[in-house]
């Protein structure tokens, strides 16, 4: 008998991006539209989550209407609608939890919420078609920073977070201090090509009795006590340099904790997941630990890394085969912990 197919309409708006997708079985992505709100947050340094909200709703119908559209299917044909309930900024994150709630009691399909966390995890699931848990994932991204056993689908054991910043929060504060303007991670990745990642030792910090965790704050700060030393002395420094060495110093600390964890816990396939995934420092850094070890490496494409629906669908797939299904009294939870 042929399987069914299962389809999902997937809502994501936790951040400054306002996504839709439409998702088959939860890896075969028909559409993934992404309206991003960059240009206007870079004239502040910074996502500011007011403009944020506004700028979803204006947005969010037409992204949906052009997701359908581009999947050649109707809101008839959908077997859930996904969304995004959090971790996030609530103000956007309440944007496409209503949507999504409207969508699901007018049209009479299912709803699933969906962590955030898990759909960049799941990410992985649509690049890697024989992806299986269970896995190992770096999810490393501008609000998060987590170190995640997959043990099945929708089961997750955290083995460590971040303590203070997360790594693209290091990576947009580091690149703020140097002048480049946010989002700092894709502007450090380029300048860190023309510098010497070994021009400047920073710190790489582990903390005592939690291996796995993490702590960006001293890099970052480490990075901003440079710059004004120099700025005191009167010596001038190589913008590059900076970028390759502090680049250098945080993937130095992703990518051995990952591989700490995977030796200890005896798992040998990896994934990472998150806006830092695009990382090319990050992914070399792991390409090469990964062909030493043996290692399987499953990298997804940038655009699956950075905030987008595909990765929501795709992890909505798994909620609804497990049995998940949200009420309309659904709510967005700024600070949901995945496993919750
Ligand atoms: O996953 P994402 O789109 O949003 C969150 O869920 O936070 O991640 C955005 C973060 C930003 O901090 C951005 O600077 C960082 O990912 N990022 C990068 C790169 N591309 C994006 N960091 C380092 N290198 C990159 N190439
Ligand atoms: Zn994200």
């Amino acid at each position: 008998m042929e399987k069914k197919e299962i389809t999902m309409l997937a809502i994501e708006s936790s951040c400054d991006e306002t996504a839709a997708a439409v998702v088959v079985n939860g890896r075969d992505v028909r559409s993934n539209i992404i309206a991003s709100q960059i240009d206007v947050h870079k004239l502040y340094g910074g996502v500011v989550p007011e403009i944020a909200s506004r700028k979803h709703i204006e947005k969010i119908n037409q992204v949906i209407e052009e997701a359908l559209t581009e999947s050649g299917k109707t809101l008839e044909d959908m077997d859930a609608i996904c969304v995004t309930y959090g971790p996030g900024l609530v103000g956007a994150l309440l944007v496409g939890v209503g949507t999504a709630k409207a969508i699901s009691y007018a049209a009479g399909k299912p709803l699933i919420g969906v962590h955030h966390i898990e759909g960049h995890i799941s990410a992985n699931y649509i690049a890697n078609p024989d992806l299986e848990p269970p896995f190992l994932c770096l999810v490393a991204s501008g609000g998060h920073s987590h170190l995640v056993a997959v043990r099945d689908y929708g089961k997750y054991e955290i083995l460590g977070k971040t303590r203070d910043d997360a790594a693209g929060e290091a990576f947009d504060k580091v690149a703020r201090a140097i002048g480049l303007g946010y989002p700092g991670g894709p502007k450090i990745d380029r300048l860190a090509k023309e510098g010497n990642p070994d021009a400047i030792e920073f710190p790489r910090a582990s903390i005592e009795g939690a291996p796995y965790d993490f702590s960006f704050s001293g890099v970052k700060s480490a990075v901003l006590n440079y710059i004004n030393g120099c700025k005191m002395k009167n010596i001038s420094y190589s913008e590059a340099d900076i970028a390759a060495s502090f680049q250098c110093a945080v993937v130095d600390v992703l990518v051995s904790h990952t591989m700490l964890a995977a030796e200890n816990l005896g798992i040998e396939k990896i994934a990472i997941a998150g806006g830092v995934a695009c990382n090319s420092g990050l992914r070399e850094g792991m390409e090469q630990v990964c062909s030493e070890k043996g290692y399987r490496l499953f990298l997804p494409p940038l655009v699956l890394c950075t905030d987008n629906a595909a990765m929501i669908g795709a992890a909505g797939y798994y909620e609804y085969m497990n049995g998940v299904r949200h009420g309309l009294d659904l709510n967005a939870v700024p600070g949901l912990k995945l496993g919750e």
